[in-house]
């Protein structure tokens, strides 16, 4: 029996080519549009925004098969978290959340793009060791049902959908914004009893209180993505025994919280912006908390309070 072909089959190259042009948006004419330039600048930033859709795909594609190739997630372990091409720093975690891997759940890559600065041609760490304003561009890619990059160049944040028939990353949605207050907080609260009590304090007025709901992949990258599109707050606070908590600033927090601001929302280590923050070294950890922003500001004033008055609250 032969089946009708789908109308997506009936379609050959040339028209489906013309019907991207006429209906969609690809990542890099996105960037191109975003830029508003020709310039060298602008040109290797196109570049690299191309590679980095490049490297999701070919890692949504060996993702797709984990299960039925052996050693298909044999890269796991890999951690390429910096690279230079030509004027630009990249800082690239290309699975994060990898536990996630061993049970078929999603997991993501982040990125953040620096200016190299200075005259030494192949850039030089001091270049990174800067707070988080001095990114460029940032985004990650969720590889969940359906594989997502999301990216800011500074001009709002916008989200693409790998359309894998066609191998290009087609515009969703352009300019998110997250709501100013949302129901959901995202918080491992499996070390409830190992963190500062403020955040102890914040939790109990959570489940004090009416309309909040809890969500925790354990993947940052879904967890992030949840928040900025529903509202509500993630955190990863530091502990008693680790104060900077788990997460890393340059590949992690400040890349997320740079999408975060142009989103609308805001990320705080708890007494300071995240994007002010500035790194002594390449693997600096951080705490994070990051969402909608009065959630975020209702966390801080827990903390601020715990600050002012450290034993006088009850348990
Ligand atoms: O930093 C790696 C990571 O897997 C993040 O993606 C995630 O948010 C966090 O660790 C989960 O940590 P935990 O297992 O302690 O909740």
């Amino acid at each position: 029996m032969v089946n009708a072909p789908t109308g997506e089959a009936r379609l050959g190259q040339t028209e489906q080519v013309q019907a991207l042009d006429r209906d969609c948006t690809t990542l890099s004419r996105h960037v191109l549009q975003q830029l508003h330039s020709f310039s060298a600048d602008a040109q290797d930033l196109s570049a690299l925004m191309s590679r980095i859709g490049l490297a999701a795909k070919l890692i949504a594609r060996r993702l797709s098969r984990a299960g039925l190739m052996e050693d298909a997630l044999g890269f796991t372990g890999a951690v390429n978290v910096q690279g230079e091409i030509g004027r630009y720093s990249l800082l690239y975690d290309p699975i994060d959340g990898s536990s996630n891997l061993d049970i078929n759940l999603n997991v993501g890559s982040i990125f953040s793009i620096r200016k190299q600065e200075g005259d030494d041609e192949d850039g030089s760490a001091a270049d990174l060791l800067q707070h988080g304003h001095k990114q460029i561009a940032a985004g990650y890619v969720l590889y969940g049902p359906s594989t997502m990059l999301v990216y800011s160049i500074g001009q709002g944040v916008h989200s693409f959908t790998l359309d894998p028939s066609l191998g290009e990353f087609i515009l969703s949605t352009e300019n998110i914004k997250i709501p100013d207050n949302g129901p959901i907080y995202s918080v491992n609260e499996g070390s409830f009893w190992q963190w500062e009590e403020s955040y102890r304090d914040y939790i109990r007025y959570v489940h004090r209180n009416q309309g909040y709901t809890a969500r925790y992949g354990g993947a940052l990258v879904g967890d992030f993505h949840r928040i900025l599109f529903q509202g509500g707050v993630f955190l990863y606070p530091g502990t008693v025994k680790n104060p900077d908590g788990k997460l890393r600033l340059l590949y992690e927090s400040a890349p997320l919280a740079f999408l975060m601001e142009q989103a609308g929302g805001r990320a705080s280590t708890g007494i300071q912006d995240i994007l002010d923050v500035v790194p002594t070294k390449i693997h600096e950890r951080t705490p994070l908390i990051i969402g909608s922003k009065e959630n975020v500001a209702l966390v801080e004033s827990f903390i601020k309070e715990r600050s002012r008055n450290p034993i006088t609250l009850s348990e």
